[in-house]
C-alpha cells in the first residue's frame, strides 16, 4: 500500500486556533523545550558519506550542547561529546574535518582515539599518581543511521529508535539509493532567522499558502500537491511535477532537465517528496538529489535554519544543471518562507492577534501542536502562566493526565 493510501482523515470539526501566541515568546517554556523536546528527540547530524573515511568528522551544535560524529579505524560511525574531558575545549572546530588517526585537542593537547578513548594527556606525570586515563574518554552520544543518515540525541527521549520510528519512510528512501547519497559541493547551509522555532515549522508544515506565497513552486507541481499524515506525527508532501512546461524561466528548465529515473517507483518519479521528522527536521528528495533542512533554536526569538544538499554517485550533466535549477527554486521559496515566519511570528506580539483559524489544508500545524501539547501540556493554557511558576504548572498537568 502506497503512503498516499494511508494517509490519516482530518475530523470535520476541530479547534483551529493552534498554539497560544505566548508560547512563541516565553523564555520559560523555551527552557522546556529544550529539556523536554531538542536534547530528547532525534536530530540529523548528516549523512555517513560525509564522513567517507576513518578521522573524517562532522559537528553538531544544539542549544549548549556539542556532539562530533567521528568514523573509527574500524569503519564505524561514532557519536562523542565534542568537550575535552581535560577543560572542556572544542576537540574539533567547524562544521566538518578530517584527522590522522586521532583528535588532538587544541587547547593542552590531550590526543583521543577515534573510538573516543583518551589515548593521552599532555604532561601525563603533571595530574598526580594514579591518573587513570580509562576514566577521560570522550563521552558517548547515542548515534543511529537510518537511510544512510547519522541521526543522534543528547539523552534518551519518548521516540523509539530512527528504523522503527521511520520505518514508513523506509520504502521511499530505498527506492530513492538514500544510502548512496554524496555530498553536494559546498553542501551545508546555514541562516538566521529572528523569530521562534515554532513560527517556522507552522510555514512549513503546510501547503495552503503554497499556490500565493510561492509561485516557482506553484508553477512547478501546484496543480498536484499532497499531504500525507501518518501515525507518530509522521507526514509526508508529495509535489507532482512534469504535467506541463512552466512559465517561469527556471521551472521551464527544470522540467526540461529532469532526469527520467526509470528505477523509481511511478510515485517518486516527476516528484518533490518531504518527509517530516518531529520536532523540526524535514528530508526532501527530488528525481536529481536530495537535502535534509531543520530549524535549530538558539533563543526565545532567534533560529538557526540549517541543512545539507547531497547528490547521486556518477552525476551525470543533465542531473547536475536540474539541481543547479532545482536548487534556485529553493532558494526562492526559502527566501518566501523566512518573510512568512517573520510576519507570522511579529504578529503575536501584536494586541490585535486572537490567534490562528486554520484550514483543513494546515492540519499539519494541528497535529505538531498537538504533539507539542502532548509533551508539553502547559502549552494548552491560553494564557500565559507566570514564567517563575511555567515548569511546575507543566509537572502538574503531567500529573494529572497519568
Ligand atoms: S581542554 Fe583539551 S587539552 Fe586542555
Ligand atoms: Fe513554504
Amino acid at each position: 500500500m502506497s503512503l498516499m493510501d494511508r494517509s490519516e482523515p482530518i475530523p470535520s470539526d476541530w479547534d483551529r486556533r493552534g498554539l497560544p501566541a505566548w508560547t512563541y515568546q516565553s523564555a520559560a517554556l523555551f527552557a522546556l523545550e529544550r529539556e523536554h523536546l531538542f536534547l530528547t528527540h532525534w536530530q540529523v547530524a548528516g549523512h555517513a558519506n560525509d564522513i567517507p573515511n576513518p578521522g573524517d568528522w562532522i559537528s553538531f551544535d544544539l542549544l549548549g550542547e556539542r556532539a562530533l560524529v567521528v568514523r573509527g579505524q574500524d569503519g564505524q560511525p561514532r557519536a562523542f561529546m565534542n568537550l575535552c574531558r581535560h577543560r572542556g575545549a572544542r576537540v574539533v572546530d567547524g562544521v566538518s574535518g578530517s584527522c590522522r588517526g586521532a583528535l588532538v585537542c587544541p587547547f593542552h593537547g590531550w590526543v583521543y582515539n577515534l573510538d573516543g578513548s583518551l589515548r593521552g594527556a599532555a604532561r601525563p606525570e603533571t595530574f598526580g599518581p594514579g591518573f587513570d586515563k580509562a576514566k577521560f574518554g570522550l563521552k558517548p552520544v547515542e548515534l543511529q543511521v537510518f537511510g544512510g543518515f547519522l541521526f543522534l540525541r543528547f539523552r534518551p527521549g519518548p521516540q523509539p529508535d530512527v528504523a522503527a520510528l521511520l520505518a514508513p519512510y523506509a520504502a521511499d528512501f530505498v527506492s530513492n539509493r538514500a544510502e548512496t547519497l554524496l555530498p553536494a559541493q559546498a553542501c551545508s547551509w546555514t541562516t538566521e532567522l529572528p523569530v521562534n522555532w515554532k513560527s517556522v515549522r507552522d510555514v512549513d508544515n503546510e501547503g495552503y499558502h503554497v499556490p500565493l506565497a510561492h509561485p516557482a513552486l506553484q508553477d512547478l507541481y501546484g496543480r498536484d500537491y499532497r499531504d500525507i499524515y501518518l501515525p507518530d506525527g509522521l507526514h509526508v508532501s508529495y509535489g507532482f511535477f512534469g504535467d506541463r512546461a512552466g512559465r517561469r524561466w527556471s521551472v521551464q528548465r527544470y522540467v526540461k532537465h529532469a532526469p527520467e529515473q526509470p528505477h523509481l517507483p511511478p510515485h517518486l518519479r516527476r516528484t518533490w517528496a518531504y518527509y517530516g521528522l518531529f520536532p523540526n527536521t524535514v528530508f526532501a528528495f527530488t528525481p536529481e538529489g536530495a537535502q535534509y533542512y531543520h530549524d535549530l533554536p538558539v533563543d526565545p526569538g532567534c533560529t538557526k535554519l540549517t541543512g545539507r544538499q547531497y547528490r547521486y554517485p556518477n552525476e551525470s550533466r543533465q542531473m547536475r544543471l536540474a539541481r543547479y535549477l532545482a536548487a534556485r527554486i529553493d532558494r526562492e521559496t526559502s527566501a518566501e518562507d523566512q518573510q512568512l515566519s517573520i510576519w507570522s511570528n511579529e504578529s503575536m506580539r501584536s494586541e490585535g492577534f486572537e490567534g490562528f483559524h486554520l484550514s483543513d489544508l494546515e492540519w499539519g500545524l494541528r497535529r505538531h501542536h498537538d504533539q507539542l501539547r502532548h509533551l508539553l501540556p502547559v502549552m494548552r493554557q491560553d494564557l500565559a502562566p507566570p514564567e517563575g511558576e511555567m515548569a511546575q504548572r507543566n509537572d502538574e498537568l503531567i500529573c494529572q493526565s497519568k
